[in-house]
């Protein structure tokens, strides 16, 4: 469906004996899962899990840190020394920062817990990226098919739902992408720098010198917070610390492959004019790119898990 075959008409018989060969490696590729099933009990429930062979696949995940903040998960002095000039803010300092996360894990216990994937259920996830490419596609239906979906910043849903559904179990967020979620939707909080625990503990806390109408952004129980040492992972380990720090996007997809047994992935990319827009909006800077982060790595890397099938990429339109 979003595989074009362009201008191939001429090359029928090269293509047949590929298709041939896809046969036949299908074939022993599922004789072999086969085999491997017998061995070992299915892990998850669905049709296929993503914690199965693959070298590539298995040595990265086992690198990954824990991927959120807890009062018992707090980030070292190293983790922190990092983190803090993600966004220039060199000044900032270890002290202020323990000391503003000890008043938020008074305030919330966040949901540390990434779940284990068990023979009894499925865990399918749709990670939506904010992509031209969802315009006209009807991903839709597909889209709430999921069990959970990510979506990421302000990519709403009313008004799109044919191509972008209207189910959002989990959102990420950071300050300035903020919108206000439902009492039931989770808030992946992705921290950049000390100020956004600031922000946060007033978005949850509106005082009363605040205006009457202020209300709560998320539900305080449904509330999960990136920690800066599985960012540095992403960009040393996934990205080999291209760019100067992995994209919201890029971070909320390797993240689900740690949350889900089965990952989809739409809404990346550009559209199909090549231009870097966002589904819900026209574009007016047509140089726009993917600025400070490493776009065309991160694109590459989505397509190299799509090829070896630990993800379903769909491209859109
Ligand atoms: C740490 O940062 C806080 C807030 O910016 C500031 O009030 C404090 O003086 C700083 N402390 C040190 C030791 O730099
Ligand atoms: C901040 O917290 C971390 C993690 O709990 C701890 O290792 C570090 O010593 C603390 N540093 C300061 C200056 O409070
Ligand atoms: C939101 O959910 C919490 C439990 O997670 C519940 O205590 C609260 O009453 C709910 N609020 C609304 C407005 O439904
Ligand atoms: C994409 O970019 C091209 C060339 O800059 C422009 O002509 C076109 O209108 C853009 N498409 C959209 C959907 O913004």
């Amino acid at each position: 469906m979003y595989f074009k075959w362009g201008r191939s008409r001429v090359h029928i018989f090269p293509l047949l004996s590929i298709t041939a060969i896809v046969l036949v490696s299908n074939v022993l590729w599922s004789f072999s899962g086969y085999t491997f099933c017998h061995r070992e009990p299915s892990l998850c429930a669905c049709h296929k899990c993503l914690t199965d062979s693959d070298p590539w696949f298995n040595y990265i995940i086992s690198e990954a840190p824990k991927p959120f903040m807890s009062q018992k998960h707090k980030p070292s002095e190293e983790d922190f020394n990092w983190w803090k000039n993600l966004q220039g803010a060199r000044h900032q300092n270890l002290t202020f920062y323990n000391k503003t996360l000890e008043r938020l894990f008074q305030t919330i216990t966040p949901i540390a817990d990434v779940g284990e994937p068990h023979p009894d259920h499925c865990r399918s996830c749709a990670v939506v990226g904010n992509s031209g490419n969802l315009r006209g596609s009807h991903y839709g239906p597909l889209i709430d098919f999921h069990n959970i979906v990510i979506r990421i910043n302000r990519g709403h849903t009313k008004g799109y739902e044919t191509d972008v559904g209207t189910k959002t179990t989990h959102r990420v967020m950071y300050p300035e992408s903020a919108t206000r979620l439902d009492n039931t939707t989770h808030l992946l909080f992705f921290p950049f720098k000390t100020h956004d625990f600031l922000w946060l503990l007033k978005a949850l806390n509106p005082g009363e010198n605040d205006a009457p109408n202020l209300k709560k952004i998320a539900n305080k129980d449904l509330m999960m917070i990136l920690h800066p040492a599985f960012m540095k992972y992403v960009h040393q380990v996934w990205l080999g610390r291209k760019g100067y720090y992995p994209s919201t996007g890029f971070l909320a997809v390797v993240l689900s492959l740690l949350m889900c047994d089965e990952v989809s992935v739409f809404g990346f990319g550009a559209d199909s004019e090549g231009n870097w827009s966002h589904y819900f909006e026209i574009l007016r800077n047509k140089k726009l790119k993917t600025g400070a982060h490493p776009g065309e790595e991160e694109y590459k890397i989505i397509e190299k898990l799509h090829k070896k099938k630990k993800i379903v990429f769909f491209k859109g339109w």
